[in-house]
Order: C-alpha cells, then sequence, then structure tokens
C-alpha cells in the first residue's frame, strides 16, 4: 500500500521508513497538504498528514479527487482537519492520541525552569565571558501553587512532575479525571485558577470552549510575577492581549511552544527573511517571554511511537471499512457533539 507523506522533514522520512519498512510505501513530499499540493497523493490511496498541513474541506475533497481513501495523522491533536468534512466525504481519520506525553510534560517543564532560573539570559552571558549574575534571580518553585489547564495524559505528566518539586495543584478540566485527584489536583474553576496560581500551564486540546481561553482578564487576575507555560495549541492564548499585559510588566514570564499563527512560520528556517508577524516579532522582544517553535512531542522514543502507531493506523485503514465506531467518534469529535 502507498502512503503519500505531506510535510515531510527529515526526522519523519527516518522514523516513517523504519517503521514502515516492508509493510507500508511512504512517498514523502516536502509541502504541506493544501488544495494545491493535494495532487501529489495521486496513485496513493492513503494520505499522512502532520500539523501544519490544511486540513481543510478544499484539501480534502482534492485528496479524494486523487484517489486518497483515509487519513492517518501523525499527531495527537486534529483541530487542523475539518472531521465534519471528512465525515462526509467517507474519509476515515486516524490519530496517536498516546505518544510520549512524558515528553511534552518535560518541555513545559523546562520552559518553566529556563524562564524562572534565567537560564536563556545566563547562558547568552557566559559565553560572552560576562560573569555577572546581576539580574538572574529567580523566584524559585517549591511551595508554590501551579493551576494546569487539561488534565489528561500531558496534563497529568506535568503534575507529577510539578508534585515532585513540591507545588501544591490545582486543575481546571470539564472531565476532572480521577487520576489526577490522586495526584493531589485539586479542581476548581477558572477564576480561581488564574487568581490563584503562580504558573499556569495549558494542557487542553484546541476546541471551541478553549479557543483564548487565555485572554486578557486571566492575564491580568494572575499574581504579580506569576508564569504562563503553552505547550497545547496556540489559539488556546489570546496572544494579542498576552503582548498588551506583558507590555505592564505585571507578568513573570511566558514559555510558548505553541502560537496562534504558527502555519508556515514554525517548522520553518526563516533566518534570511523578514519576520512578517509583527506580533511574534513583539513577542520575541520580551526577556521574559521564551518561544520554542512546537518542539514539545520532539524526542527519539516520542519519534519512534508515532512512526510505529501511524504505520499500524495505515494499515488499518488499508484493509478497514469505516466501522460503526469510527462513526461513533467521529460524530462526537463534531462541534458540538452532534451528527453533521
Ligand atoms: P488528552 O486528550 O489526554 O487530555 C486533554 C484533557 O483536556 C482531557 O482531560 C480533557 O477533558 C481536557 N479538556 C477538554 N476540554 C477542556 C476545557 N474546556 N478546559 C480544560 N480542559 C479541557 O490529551 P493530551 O495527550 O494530554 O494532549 C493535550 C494537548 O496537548 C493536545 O490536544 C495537543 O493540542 C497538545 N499537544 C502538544 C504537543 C506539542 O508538541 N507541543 C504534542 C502533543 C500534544
Amino acid at each position: 500500500m502507498r502512503c503519500a507523506v505531506f510535510g515531510t522533514r527529515s526526522f519523519d522520512e527516518t522514523s516513517l521508513a523504519r517503521a514502515g519498512a516492508g509493510r507500508v510505501e511512504f512517498a514523502f513530499f516536502k509541502p504541506n497538504l493544501s488544495s494545491q499540493t493535494a495532487a501529489l497523493a495521486q496513485g496513493c490511496a492513503l494520505a499522512c498528514l502532520v500539523v501544519g498541513d490544511d486540513g481543510g474541506r478544499s484539501s480534502l475533497q482534492a485528496l479524494k479527487r486523487a484517489g486518497v481513501r483515509g487519513i492517518a495523522l501523525r499527531s495527537a491533536g486534529y483541530n487542523h482537519v475539518d472531521l465534519v468534512a471528512a465525515y462526509e466525504l467517507g474519509l476515515p481519520v486516524l490519530r496517536v492520541p498516546s505518544y510520549s506525553p512524558s515528553s511534552v510534560a518535560e518541555h513545559a517543564a523546562a520552559l518553566l525552569l529556563t524562564l524562572d532560573r534565567k537560564v536563556h539570559r545566563a547562558y547568552n552571558r557566559v559565553r560572552e565571558h560576562n560573569f555577572s549574575i546581576e539580574g538572574l534571580l529567580g523566584q524559585g518553585l517549591h511551595g508554590r501553587t501551579v493551576g494546569i489547564v487539561g488534565l489528561g495524559q500531558i496534563g497529568a505528566a506535568f503534575a507529577r512532575i510539578m508534585a515532585g518539586f513540591g507545588c501544591r495543584l490545582l486543575g481546571l478540566d470539564p472531565a476532572e479525571p480521577e487520576e489526577a485527584r490522586a495526584l493531589g489536583v485539586r479542581f476548581v474553576n477558572r477564576e480561581t485558577l488564574f487568581r490563584e496560581s503562580f504558573v499556569v500551564s495549558l494542557h487542553c486540546p484546541l476546541v471551541p470552549a478553549t479557543r483564548h481561553l487565555v485572554g486578557e482578564a486571566e492575564l491580568q487576575s494572575m499574581p504579580p510575577g506569576a508564569y504562563l507555560i503553552n505547550t497545547s495549541r496556540g489559539a488556546v492564548v489570546d496572544h494579542a492581549a498576552l503582548v498588551r499585559v506583558l507590555k505592564k510588566g505585571r507578568i513573570g514570564g511566558v514559555g510558548l511552544d505553541v502560537y496562534e499563527e504558527e502555519e508556515g512560520v514554525f517548522f520553518h528556517d526563516l533566518s534570511d527573511q523578514v519576520l512578517e508577524d509583527d506580533q511574534l516579532a513583539r513577542l520575541l522582544t520580551f526577556p521574559n517571554v521564551i518561544i520554542t517553535a512546537h518542539q514539545g512531542f520532539f524526542t527519539q522514543p516520542a519519534l519512534d511511537a508515532i512512526a510505529e502507531q501511524t504505520v499500524q493506523n495505515l494499515l488499518w485503514l488499508d484493509g478497514g471499512s469505516w466501522p460503526a465506531e469510527f462513526e461513533v467518534s467521529a460524530k462526537t469529535h463534531m462541534p458540538g457533539g452532534t451528527a453533521p
């Protein structure tokens, strides 16, 4: 079976080729999926997409015209695919729901520790033989309150790490998972979480209810010197509001692994180009903002797990029809949870 891989990066090619050897024939394409590039999938029964691919209705229609019968996402998040359109076109969409929750949680912790101990600034200083520690004072994390939004697999892994640092844990999650309670998380409402948390870390999916969940009111209500960490999806944070509040100087620091307008920027080397996004350019000017380009997942164990699950998904799509369970899961993922 032949599968068109869109948005291929060198590490995708290495890990997928290894996992699929003798089982799946991959056609690797560097361009991201769009209605213009979908024709590359001609001759492929399946397509494999990544965050950054445009899985909107017109792209899916073009994939269907090219002969694609099913889609495997090599990501947990699926907000870049129009599931209603996929359902209507009869294109099953499988994802990798879990590959290495600890990888993303560890990256969130790395952003937090870097911000608090100003490692990013210390690194640059020492390289220039400036061994002064003036201005590098940390606030410390032991005994602080950490608010976690979304206590699924990654949020729970982050809770475990922060419990190890001796932090008090608050949680916001409509499902209020029992496992999180067992880790010492106390569930509160949104107002309480932002008002009481010295650190807020976001681990919820991007769905209509979480779009701009962090806005001006939430940021303003955080304690002075508080930290915000986002490794979930960019649009969970209102970045225009974030810039406004950062300019007031009350926030201790912000660590972002995702950004509202990251498509076309993250994962690309733009070092010899003008950065067109003024908001991103402004965010990069703050000494207390650290941005990484969606690398939370990027560890070898995670790549291996993504590749293996993707191959399994492709084999299932190749042999499988549209089972009743999939219809149920597609419907429950529709905006508002309703069937089309
Ligand atoms: P998960 O499905 O295990 O957990 C998500 C949790 O969020 C669930 O407990 C759910 O009840 C909760 N949730 C849903 N709506 C909510 C709301 N309105 N407010 C608060 N919580 C809400 O997902 P997992 O594996 O923990 O991943 C979380 C997110 O992390 C993904 O959706 C994805 O966007 C992001 N992610 C980022 C990566 C990166 O490289 N930066 C890599 C993988 C995932």
